[in-house]
């Protein structure tokens, strides 16, 4: 299975937002973290940089909503035109609804876990969505460490999208780089977000590098 690879552009230089993107076109899409200072303590952008974004770039935008009260925002990034609209699942009154009403906009919809939600938390509702996050830092901030005890997940998660027979991507989000990407690989995740080790590099190199470790985990 070939893993995709997302840069999250959180940490570039967003006086140079045009040109940080079009550095990334060698990935598979772009993952975009918007954080409200109330489900995370940290705040990115909202719908207008999520809009100019989209106009900005031809790869598939993945919004990872770090937001209290996704049920109400959701739509509007499907709306706008994301690819893939992710929401937490510790924020969400009502997932299978709105993961419908993501899919009737015409986006995918995925569902994240922080790094103390289980797995089985989503067991019985997986096939509503077409990607699973799984997150291997608490959320809310780039360049933090990699969290191992998330791959025990991941080896859960593969397993219960094999004996369902679905094809759910599994991304992993937070401390993604050289040294772990392997690991997460192995573990059985194909989607991969990397932030801080992208953009502090060139980041053609890095989504190169992260490629060829994927590849040969
Ligand atoms: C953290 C965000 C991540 C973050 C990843 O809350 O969801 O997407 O930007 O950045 P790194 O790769 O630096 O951990
Ligand atoms: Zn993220």
């Amino acid at each position: 299975m070939k893993t995709k690879i997302y840069p999250s552009v959180l940490n570039c230089d967003q006086m140079k937002f045009a040109e940080e993107l079009a550095a990334i076109k060698t990935a598979d899409g772009v993952h975009l973290d918007i954080m409200d200072n109330h489900f995370v303590p940290n705040l990115t952008w909202g719908l207008p940089t999520a809009q100019a974004v989209l106009n900005a770039t031809k790869l598939p935008v993945d919004a990872h909503l770090m937001i209290e009260d996704p049920d109400r925002w959701a739509p509007e990034y499907a709306k706008a035109g994301c690819a893939i609209v992710c929401f937490h699942l510790e924020a969400s009154k009502a997932p299978v609804r709105t993961a419908e009403v993501i899919r009737s906009l015409g986006a995918k919809p995925g569902i994240a876990l922080n790094p103390a939600t289980p797995v089985s938390a989503i067991k019985d509702i997986l096939g509503r969505f077409d990607q699973v996050t799984l997150m291997s830092v608490e959320p809310g901030f780039g360049g933090q460490g990699f969290i191992p005890e998330v791959l025990p997940k991941i080896k859960r998660l593969r397993k219960l999208v094999e004996e369902a027979r679905l094809d759910t991507d599994i991304q992993v989000d937070g401390g993604v780089n050289d040294k772990t990407v392997a690991q997460v690989v192995k573990a059985g995740a194909n989607v991969i977000v990397s932030g801080s080790f992208v953009f502090k590099r060139n980041p053609v190199e890095a989504i190169a590098d992260l490629r060829k470790l994927a590849e040969n985990p």
